[in-house]
């Protein structure tokens, strides 16, 4: 009862005060009941004390919310959600504002369909183009990841459900993501793969954390303590839930020791035995679990605190969510070249090319798919455009699902395009080249699509290429078209966006997240990337996307940050004050065409000397500026110790060097438009440090980089708990339990409806199923000893040469 004396409980405490008074009420039993799911998604429920069963859900771009049968990779229908733009089309447009109301409106949706948590958002960073989950990430720089996550989260979470920010850490590729050991320097970790989700635990206070599925330097995420521990929470002072991937716990004593809440899906008890002997044993402290169990009411009662203290009674406005989803899918459209040839006339014969302006290619496949409320298509949007003003001639080109086209197919495309005025050629990756559980092999569009490209632009100068993709491809096609757009994923209401973008009702907001290399053999993370069954090794170091090209001068197509508007801009006035570390910087950007547009001002900091390697710069601020045809604006941005600092790994810290630094203020990373340099007086001293001679570093700096000899990868054989199915084929007999395997699963699932793409996606995945997951989804008919002495025997057999 509330006395007058007892200060108000804010919402944010009292589920936390009451959790702990449940918990401290709870038998070992029901705490163990606790930290680990009911289901496939939900937690568990203890009526009798008071803890609410939550739901928590995908993610990260629109609600999936099954109904039926549940699945995590988008498998079995989900009831219909609004499918905004994917991480890829947020991060391009540099826009934490409208990434907020995008993550409001998830948050609406969420909520009325009582779900407690939604996952995402994903903010790994884009190590490599390849990255089969590419789409889901927002960048290859972390503050523009951070910054957009934060903001995802702030919105989500404005609306009274929890955000979750995935995945963590160093999950940077999806071949053998469920066991694979990511091998990388302390430095590189702090500095690229750590700081995004620093910042979006610091500026947005996520309810949820979850871990990645992957080892980091011999440890599996979810089972290191500096990770969930140390880190997260003790400096970051992160206060909320770690849950796990699905599946991703190998072992639970070891992740409830480094702070692991949540286990998810259910494991059905196949734990309990194993945890509780250790906390008889003292292995485990009894607090790791206290801890854990309240954390996982906390949220639930949180949930439930939020739900009712908000009206539901209206449904939310799903015209409205689509309206902004178009929004955001145009914000995040980017010019990559125009000669002119666009905003196009609205009116004449367009030219409309290509199967994806009937079968929009939206959003990734994988466990983020979403089953849109309604889908738009460019080619209605244009024929509505256009209306009696002028004609579309559409051609197909090639089919939507494979990609491939045949003689006739481009004949009529090429016809098509030599009687129009104009033509659009929409273009890029079928669903089966990308998706979550597979990386693609390697970054060219289809053959097909090429030819495709070619043949019209052939016909007819004026070729507008419009790409769908969820990251980058190669462009060596580009000096024959007019202009080339990089729509990536739209959402559902990309097809809209495109027609307002192409016919300028709309800027062309976006910005390159990521940079577009010539070849994707240029790549210092290329000779390491998806390269071995159980290890990847970072050579690279610092040196991803830009800070690559910029630093060891391989240049590439597009760079980062490039996106080009229908108007133009000036910059002038830049001015640079401040003390010690804390820098103010203001620059006067003037639109000085004759239309409406955005820009992105960015602002790189270059270190013109330094005792410890270093990227050429570095992007440390952003602001994105709309401005009316010759209208000015002056933007502000500050820089901070951070922004000048660098992981000083002996020291345990973030320490600058004192020197001068140039302030570098342009529209891209390599459009500068104005620079200044500044002496940075901060009296610390960095720790002489190893570095890297060449961008892929051999042997030895790698060792002097981890401060270790380099791990030799676990191999395949013996088999053992953490092995895939895949890998059962390693020993003799393995093979045909192997094929067994598979066939049950897929028996389960009933994939007589699966599409190639859905195929290509559950093949990978249940080929890299780690074999406890056998025993933690089979409901408690398979034991991990029966399990053990199972891969006892086939590791007696013979290995397989
Ligand atoms: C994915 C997560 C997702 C989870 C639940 C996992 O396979 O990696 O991002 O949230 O499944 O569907």
């Amino acid at each position: 009862m509330t006395t007058m004396h007892e200060a108000p409980v804010s919402l944010a405490t009292a589920p936390d005060v009451a959790a702990a008074r449940i918990a401290a009420r709870l038998t070992r039993e029901q705490k163990l009941s606790l930290v680990s799911g009911a289901d496939f998604w939900n937690t568990r429920a203890l009526e009798a004390e008071g803890v609410p069963s939550i739901m928590l859900t995908d993610g990260p771009h629109g609600l999936r919310k099954q109904a039926g049968e549940a699945d995590h990779v988008g498998l079995n229908d989900s009831v219909p959600a609004t499918c905004f733009p994917p991480a890829v089309t947020l991060g391009s447009t540099w826009d934490p504002a409208l990434i907020e109301q995008v993550g409001a409106a998830l948050g609406r949706e969420t909520r009325t369909e009582k779900v407690g948590v939604l996952l995402g958002p994903g903010l790994n960073i884009k190590r490599h183009p390849a990255g089969g989950r590419g789409f889901e990430y927002f960048s290859e720089d972390p503050l523009l990841s951070g910054k957009a996550a934060a903001a995802m989260v702030r919105g989500i979470q404005s609306e009274g459900v929890g955000a979750c920010v995935k995945h963590f850490a160093a999950n940077n590729q999806e071949a053998y993501r469920m066991r694979l050991d990511t091998v990388v320097d302390e430095r590189t970790l702090r500095e690229i793969y750590l700081t995004g989700f620093e910042i979006a635990v610091k500026e947005s206070a996520p309810w949820t954390v979850m871990c990645a599925y992957n080892l980091v330097n011999g440890e599996h995420a979810g089972e290191s303590r500096a990770l969930l521990t140390e880190i997260l929470r003790d400096e970051w002072g992160f206060e909320g839930l770690v849950v796990s991937d699905w599946l991703a716990v190998a072992d639970r004593t070891a992740s409830l020791d480094a702070g692991l809440d949540l286990e998810m899906p259910a494991s059905h008890g196949a734990w309990d035995k194993q945890v509780g002997k250790a906390i008889d044993a003292g292995t485990l402290d009894a607090a790791a679990l206290d801890g854990a169990c309240t954390r996982v009411i906390a949220l639930a009662l949180r949930v439930v605190a939020e739900r009712a203290a908000r009206d539901d009674a209206a449904a939310p406005d799903h015209e409205a969510h689509h309206a902004l989803a178009r929004t955001a899918a145009a914000a995040g459209t980017v010019l990559l070249a125009n000669d002119g040839v666009l905003p196009l006339a609205a009116a004449g014969r367009v030219a409309l090319v290509g199967a994806f302006a009937e079968t929009p290619r939206y959003q990734g496949a994988g466990s983020s798919l979403v089953n849109p409320t309604r889908l738009d298509s460019a080619r209605e949007a244009m024929a509505a455009r256009l209306g009696g003003s002028g004609t579309v001639l559409y051609a197909p080109g090639y089919d939507a699902e494979t990609g491939a086209t045949t003689p006739d197919l481009v004949r009529d495309a090429r016809e098509a395009a030599a009687a129009a005025d104009v033509a659009v050629v929409m273009v890029g990756l079928p669903a089966s080249y990308e998706s979550e559980g597979f990386d693609r092999k390697d970054l060219r569009l289809p053959a097909d699509h090429e030819e495709l490209i070619r043949a019209v632009a052939s016909a007819n100068p004026r070729t507008v290429v419009v790409l769908s993709n969820g990251g980058a491809v190669e462009i060596d096609w580009a000096d024959g078209v007019g202009a080339i757009i990089e729509s990536y994923l739209g959402g559902q209401a990309g097809g809209s966006a495109l027609v307002d973008v192409l016919f300028g009702d709309a800027e062309p907001g976006g910005r390159l997240a990521e940079s577009i290399p010539v070849r994707a053999q240029d790549l210092a993370s290329h000779s390491n990337f998806a390269n071995h069954p159980t290890q990847v090794q970072y050579r690279e170091s610092l040196y991803v996307g830009y800070r690559f090209h910029d630093t060891w001068g391989v240049d590439p197509r597009f760079c980062f940050g490039h996106g080009l508007s229908y108007t133009t801009f000036e910059y002038s006035d830049m001015r640079v004050t401040g003390e010690g570390t804390d820098v103010a910087v203001s620059v006067t950007v003037t639109n000085t065409g004759d239309r409406a547009g955005s820009d992105v001002v960015q602002l790189y900091v270059h270190a013109l000397a330094s005792t410890v390697h270093r990227p050429e710069q570095e992007l440390k601020g952003f602001r994105k500026v709309h401005l009316e045809a010759g209208e000015s604006t002056t933007v502000s941005m500050t820089l901070e110790h951070r922004s000048f600092a660098v992981y000083d790994v002996a020291a345990s810290g973030w320490r600058v060097e004192d020197g001068a630094y140039e302030i570098r203020v342009g529209s891209s990373s390599r459009l500068i438009r104005s620079a200044a340099t500044v002496d940075i007086v901060a009296a610390e001293t960095v720790s002489a440090s190893a570095a890297p001679v060449q961008a892929i570093a051999t042997s030895a700096e790698f060792a002097a980089l981890l401060g270790r000899p380099v791990p030799e990868p676990r191999p395949l054989t013996p088999l053992h708990l953490d092995s895939t199915i895949a890998d059962l084929a390693e020993v003799r007999l393995g093979g045909a339990l192997q094929k067994r395997l598979l066939a049950m699963f897929a028996e389960k699932m009933d994939l007589d409806d699966a599409d190639p793409a859905m195929r290509a996606m559950l093949d990978a995945i249940m080929g890299q199923m780690p074999l406890r997951a056998l025993v933690l989804s089979s409901e408690g008919k398979l034991s991990f000893g029966a399990l053990e002495a199972a891969l006892g025997v086939l590791n007696l057999l013979p290995r397989k040469k």
